[in-house]
């Protein structure tokens, strides 16, 4: 049984085969998280790090498997988010004998390719391989367009086995109170951060259609919690936002979880 009392030092299995190797950073109220799905020959890395921390992704990477089984790993982000993590990732992954592909989008990878010096052949496109991966084990992973949520060529990326919707920043939320799994307090801080950093909610909605179809039975965003139940309701709660096409800033607080602990963060670090 998953509970949210989890030893965040070590890769934690949130679904059969999948691990959270992010780390809990109480500090910045900002939880970047990252995913490794392990199949049978070959792991696949989801928000596979940025500068500051890609090597503590891969630290909990080699606790669970020899590094040269990473043969995929999407970036999705800004050039400026991800930095040389991109090319730390390949060295390391091609100096233990393994290759890695970078998942992309041409809108993003071009940029990843000037700023991080990546070769043309070092991407695996989503666009031109039919928006899926099929991993050597026949398990399909789907990408889903979501560009502009956050960046030019976001997407989002599902695994048919497990019904496990890596969202990006969709889903996702900002929180001092942080928990690996939504707790009661995550609707309403989804709420704020898609009010307060994401587009208008026409392109929400029109992203959200391209799931249609799709068994999503889990959402792991790349910021806040997993959404593990009441997946329905979630992605009704980002229907419903109205956000005006010109929406000016708001002033009160974004940062919800436990709100007596966001409240107290936020005295302490004078942001009140
Ligand atoms: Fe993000």
């Amino acid at each position: 049984m998953l509970t949210n009392n989890l030893q965040m030092s070590n890769p934690v299995e949130v679904a059969k085969g999948i691990f959270h190797i992010g780390a809990r950073d109480n500090e910045s109220g900002f939880h970047y998280n990252h995913y490794m799905l392990l199949d049978e020959s070959q792991a696949f890395v989801v928000s596979a790090g940025h500068s500051v921390n890609v090597m503590s992704v891969l630290e909990k990477f080699f606790l669970i498997a020899p590094v040269n089984r990473i043969t995929h790993a999407v970036f999705n982000g800004s050039v400026a988010q991800i930095g040389g993590a991109v090319a730390v990732m390949e060295e390391i992954v091609l100096t233990a004998g393994g290759k890695l592909a970078v998942v992309s989008h041409p809108r993003s990878s071009h940029k990843i390719s000037f700023y991080c010096g990546l070769r043309h052949e070092s991407f695996y496109h989503v666009d031109t391989n039919g928006w899926k991966l099929t991993l050597d084990s026949g398990r399909t992973l789907r990408f889903i367009n979501s560009n502009n949520l956050s960046f030019p060529g976001s997407f989002m990326t599902y695994d048919e086995r497990t019904g496990m919707l890596f969202s990006g920043d969709l889903f996702s939320a900002y929180s001092f109170g942080w928990s690996l799994f939504a707790n009661d307090f995550y609707l309403p801080a989804m709420e704020s951060f898609h009010y307060d950093h994401l587009p208008f909610n026409q392109l929400i909605n029109h992203t959200l259609d391209g799931l249609d179809g799709l068994d999503v039975r889990l959402i792991a965003p790349s910021h806040g919690s997993i959404i593990n139940r009441d997946v329905a309701k979630y992605t009704q709660a980002l229907r419903n936002i109205r956000k005006p096409f010109t929406a000016k800033p708001r002033t009160e607080s974004p940062l919800i979880n436990d709100p007596l602990d966001c409240f107290k963060a936020m005295e302490e670090r004078s942001f009140i």
